[in-house]
Order: C-alpha cells, then sequence, then structure tokens
C-alpha cells in the first residue's frame, strides 16, 4: 500500500505491507516526509495557501522517494491510501488529486482514510493490535479527542475539546511567550528546566465526572482555551504584549507550569474514560504524543493501574504517511474503495 499525506503542513509517502501476522499486522518499507516547518516559521503558524502551494512542488519527489526508499515499483504496489480530510482544504486536494490520478494512470485501487484514523493506527504500526476495547486520545494541533476502539478498525468518539486542541494551546503559548512556531517541542525542553508550581494556572473542568452515570454526556470533554488566557493574563501582567520581560528561567517556569496543566488533563480523562467504558488498554496517538512529561506519566500510570499503555514511536506521532497507509490497508481489507468522485473533506467525520 502507498499511502499519500498531505492535510496540514507535511508532504509525506510511505510504503506499508501486510505481514500476514494477526497480532502485528504490518510492516513499514518507507516513510518519507517533506516538513514545511522551516517555511511557516517566519509567519508564526500554518499558512494554508502557502501549505497547499508547497505541496504541489513536494509531492511528486516525496511519493518518488518513497517508492525508491522501499525499493519497489508502481506495478509492485496492491493500491494507493489517502488522506481525505480533516485538514486544510488546498493541502487535502492536493494529495487527493495525486492520488486520484496516479490510481488511474497506474490502474489500481484508492483507498480514502481519515486523518484520525491514520493517528490510531500509528498504535498498531509501532505496537501490534492493541487488546480491545482500548480508549485512544487523539491529540495535535488540530484535534484533542477521545475514541472508544472496541473492534479493529471501529471508532467511537467519547469526547473531543470544546475550542482549541492541545498542540494548538502549545502552538499559541509559545507565540505569546515568544518562542517560535511549533510550540510543543520547544516548550516540551523548556519545561524540563523550569518549575513547575512557579504559576498557578487553572486545570479545566467542565462538569464534575458522575461515577454513577457513565452514560452522562460532555464531562470528558476538554478546554484549553481557558488556560491559554490565564497564560495570557499572567504574561500581560509581568511583562510587556510585543517583548515579554521574562528571564530564560521565569519562561521555563511558565513552561513548566503550562504543560503540567495540559498532560494532567489529558491523562485524567483518558484513564477516567478507560475506567468507565472497562478499557483493556489505552493509548495516546498524534503529534502531542511526542511529548516527553506526557509519554512518562502515560507509562508511569499504566504501571500504577495495571493498565497497559501504548504510545508511537517520536517519528509516527506527528503526521506521516506510513500511518494512512497502514488505516488504508485496514480499510481496503474490509473492502473499502474509493468512488471516482472521491473529493477531499476539510470537515470529514470519524
Ligand atoms: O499530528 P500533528 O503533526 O499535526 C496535526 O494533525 O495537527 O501535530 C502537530 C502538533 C503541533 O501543535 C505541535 O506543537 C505538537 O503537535 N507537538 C508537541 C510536541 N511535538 C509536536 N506538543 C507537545 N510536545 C511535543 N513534544
Ligand atoms: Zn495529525
Amino acid at each position: 500500500m502507498l499511502g499519500i499525506e498531505t492535510s496540514c503542513d507535511e508532504t509525506s509517502a510511505a510504503v506499508v505491507e501486510e505481514t500476514g501476522d494477526p497480532e502485528r499486522p504490518w510492516a513499514i518499507r518507507s516513510n518519507v516526509i517533506a516538513s514545511q516547518v522551516l517555511l511557516h516559521r517566519e509567519w508564526g503558524g500554518v499558512v494554508p495557501e502557502l501549505a497547499s502551494r508547497q505541496h504541489i512542488r513536494d509531492i511528486c519527489g516525496v511519493v518518488a522517494e518513497g517508492l525508491q526508499a522501499a525499493q519497489v515499483s508502481w506495478t509492485d504496489l496492491g493500491a494507493i491510501a489517502v488522506t481525505q480530510g480533516p485538514g486544510l482544504v488546498g493541502s487535502l486536494l492536493v494529495g487527493v488529486a495525486f492520488a486520484k490520478a496516479s490510481a488511474a494512470a497506474a490502474g489500481l485501487p484508492l483507498v480514502a482514510v481519515h486523518h484520525l484514523a491514520g493517528h490510531i493506527e500509528s498504535l498498531v504500526l509501532q505496537n501490534g493490535e492493541l487488546p480491545l476495547p482500548a480508549v485512544v486520545l487523539v491529540v495535535s494541533g488540530g484535534h484533542t479527542s477521545l475514541y472508544l476502539v472496541r473492534r479493529p478498525g471501529e471508532y467511537e468518539l467519547l469526547s473531543r475539546t470544546r475550542d482549541d486542541a492541545a498542540g494548538e494551546a502549545y502552538d499559541k503559548v509559545a507565540k505569546l511567550l515568544g518562542l517560535g512556531y511549533p510550540g510543543g517541542p520547544v516548550i516540551d525542553r523548556l519545561a524540563q528546566r523550569g518549575n513547575e508550581r512557579a504559576v498557578a494556572l487553572p486545570t479545566t473542568r467542565l462538569t464534575h465526572a458522575d461515577r454513577n452515570a457513565p452514560e452522562l454526556k460532555g464531562d470528558l470533554d476538554f478546554s484549553f482555551s481557558g488556560l491559554k488566557t490565564a497564560v495570557l493574563r499572567y504574561v500581560r501582567k509581568k511583562g510587556n504584549d510585543s517583548r515579554p520581560l521574562f528571564t530564560e528561567s521565569e519562561i521555563a517556569d511558565i513552561c513548566a507550569s503550562f504543560q503540567r496543566v495540559v498532560v494532567t488533563v489529558l491523562i485524567d480523562r483518558l484513564f477516567d474514560a478507560a475506567r468507565r467504558h472497562q478499557a483493556r488498554s489505552v493509548g495516546i496517538a498524534g503529534g502531542v504524543s511526542a511529548n516527553s512529561r506526557l509519554r512518562a506519566e502515560l507509562q508511569e500510570y499504566g504501571r500504577l493501574r495495571e493498565m497497559p499503555t501504548f504510545l508511537p514511536s517520536l517519528a509516527l506521532s506527528t503526521d506521516n504517511a506510513a500511518m494512512i497507509a497502514a488505516a488504508g490497508l485496514r480499510r481496503f481489507r474490509a473492502g473499502s474503495r474509493a468512488a471516482d468522485d472521491l473529493n477531499a473533506d476539510a470537515s470529514l467525520r470519524l
């Protein structure tokens, strides 16, 4: 399976094959990623119009390299999988148009993949099939959602963020501290030197979790805009809007305090959902799953609660086409084929 991913600011192509082993169904032959981070950094975030233009420049070379690294040619492929959505519509269109054209030219079937199904599949790529039912937190620049996986390839949305995604909060806080884009990796790094109790920031709890009423909707939801605003107020009070007057160690303290709240909320909700749904395992996927503290706390909590925990490797955490190819293989095996008039869908539902 050739996978193609262009939903945001990474152009990626990968070749993934079936192993025949039901426990570890997929093997990565190649996974080539052209990141646009340097292009968007200048603007402090992803500029959609620039992103789609860069995808157009990169897609042919990235796919050629993906095939070459896997040592396969078009005639060796069985099918093509492409991210249909959600994401930036201009970016998605480049991948979808390229995949449709190459599937037609090579006479290959095409499979449409939901970007978050790809992130969830990154857990299987890395670790093999998860013990089910599993609760998976998908946490990235665009999403913070909990899914219940009862059967392989079936995803039930349990909760989502009501405003900002966690990665978006990282990016916005980094921007207001003048730390550049993307914010996650730099805050993660600086936080390791900071005092996580230095700045009092609110923990978001929308409603109290009712242990007696697990069907209560919405109380597993996330919200990060209040936290972001609290950091903004703190920075405004102490510093100056455009050039915060903080020492390096004060910045590290703000990063550590912010990160503590984000990670605590994510881990609490994840394990709360796992308990309510009698999950046999939990996982975290998506760009923010690269966060060192989130990874450490997931493993620590899992040990304490005797719950198997799963993470992708760092390379499979952020956007990549291997996870799209693997999710595509799962759908392909289940008989899914994209129609000839497949179109990108920026707000596709899982
Ligand atoms: O999954 P992804 O590559 O793209 C989306 O689908 O959004 O996630 C990108 C997000 C960005 O917001 C970035 O700041 C965040 O993941 N991120 C991190 C870390 N590495 C990337 N957030 C926290 N800690 C990290 N180490
Ligand atoms: Zn993503």
